[in-house]
């Protein structure tokens, strides 16, 4: 068996790790559509720079309102073109203004005496807004391989008595770290002690996890000390679904949360999050204007503080709760502190890891039956059967 140096020893059908274009891991994700941006901060006209799982693409919206994806850089001498000009539904190249389509098909070559824009083309992406969050199809090209799955639906998202509201973060690890972090409940006690919603894993005992299968991966019933049973349910290949106390009085009954893990490269990635957030609508503004108003005042980013803890400069007990996003540095300081790729070579698992088990279990399967040309699982979000399991919590 080979070592390697970020990652202990694993087969290829264990590395969950790299998603680079041609690991297969990498070719695994992009069979699903991952969201890559929040649709908000993507607006009518505008241009962005994206990195996902390792490489890069211009992500525009046209003045139609619609989302485009192309490659990175101009076909003509590689000018980077999120800083050109979006025209239509169309993006202009700022170096000499040759004009690409959503498709990545070159439309314009102004400068050029004899255009031949129809033999130029670059890589263009199916992309959709959906649940506040812009989603990209990255398996292949518009217009090379197959074409793309109907982007999943989540009903229990699509129309809810209140707001959707987006809450993602970056994080300085692989996305993998952070995927098992949230099947592994019995982190709560330690890494968030102290905090809503949490217990004292030191002195208030163990707690059981039992994974069931589902059609979209796993649910998960997780008994915590004190007899209270949580419902946390996982969708291939790096999808959440769980429940988190209200914030604020004038949250009605629990927030619903989905979440992503979409790796920007192997060594960070974006938590792509969205809340149901059950309110009256007249007080939605309110709530947004107060929610804002807490972030604003957590003026330390927590990566800096995250830094400086797994560093041995400062212990986390030490770090004032308002001034930064707490929850978060404590989630940093666990999960960068496995290792920015994980060494799971190295682990000796427990029964309280179940939920990680289940998601390698699941996960090997899959890369498995790609690596051998065989069929992959057809993953479905069935919101019927999710809820009746959902229904005891
Ligand atoms: S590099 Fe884009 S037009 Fe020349
Ligand atoms: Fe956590």
């Amino acid at each position: 068996m080979v070592r390697q140096l970020d990652g202990g020893a694993r087969s290829a059908h264990t590395d969950f790790f790299h998603t680079g274009p041609d690991t297969l891991a990498g070719r695994y994700m992009r069979t699903f559509w991952q969201p890559v941006y929040h649709s908000d901060d993507l607006p009518i006209g505008h241009a962005k720079p994206v990195r996902i799982m390792g490489a890069d693409y211009t992500l525009y919206r046209g003045e139609t309102g619609e989302p485009h994806m192309v490659d990175a850089r101009c076909a003509h001498r590689g000018m980077q073109l999120s800083p050109g000009w979006v025209h239509g539904d169309t993006i202009r190249c700022f170096y000499h203004g040759w004009v690409y389509d959503g498709d990545g098909q070159c439309v314009e070559q102004p400068a050029e005496p004899q255009p031949f824009c129809d033999k130029i083309r670059i890589g263009g992406y199916p992309v959709q807004d959906y649940l506040g969050l812009v989603f990209a199809y990255l398996g292949s090209p518009i217009g090379e391989g197959p074409p793309p799955p109907a982007i999943p639906r989540y009903p229990t998202f699509d129309n809810i008595d209140g707001i959707l509201e987006m809450d993602s973060y970056f994080r300085a690890c692989n996305y993998f770290n952070n995927l098992e972090n949230s099947v592994d409940t019995s982190h709560v006690g330690f890494v968030h002690r102290g905090g809503a919603g949490a217990w004292d894993g030191a002195t208030e005992g163990p707690i059981i996890i039992e994974p069931t299968d589902t059609s979209w991966g796993f649910s998960s019933n997780v008994r915590r000390p004190g007899g209270q049973v949580n419902v946390a349910q996982f969708g291939m290949p790096n999808i959440f679904h769980a429940k988190a106390l209200p914030v604020e009085p004038e949250v009605l009954g629990f927030r619903e949360f989905l979440v992503w893990w979409t790796p920007i490269d192997d060594e960070s990635h974006i938590q792509f999050t969205v809340n149901a957030v059950r309110m009256p609508l007249e007080k939605a503004d309110d709530y947004l204007a107060r929610r804002a108003a807490s972030k604003a005042k957590r003026t330390i980013p927590k990566e800096q503080l995250a830094a400086d803890i797994l560093a041995g400069k400062i212990h986390i007990d030490e770090v004032d709760p308002s001034s930064t996003d707490m929850i978060r540095l404590q989630d940093d300081v666990a999960q960068i502190g496995q290792g920015i790729i994980a060494d799971h070579g190295n682990e000796r698992l427990g029964r309280t890891d179940a939920g990680v088990i289940k998601i390698r279990q699941l996960w090997t399967r899959e890369l498995k039956a790609l690596d051998e040309g065989q069929p992959l699982t057809e993953w479905r979000y069935d919101v019927e059967e999710l809820l009746l399991l959902r229904a005891g919590q």
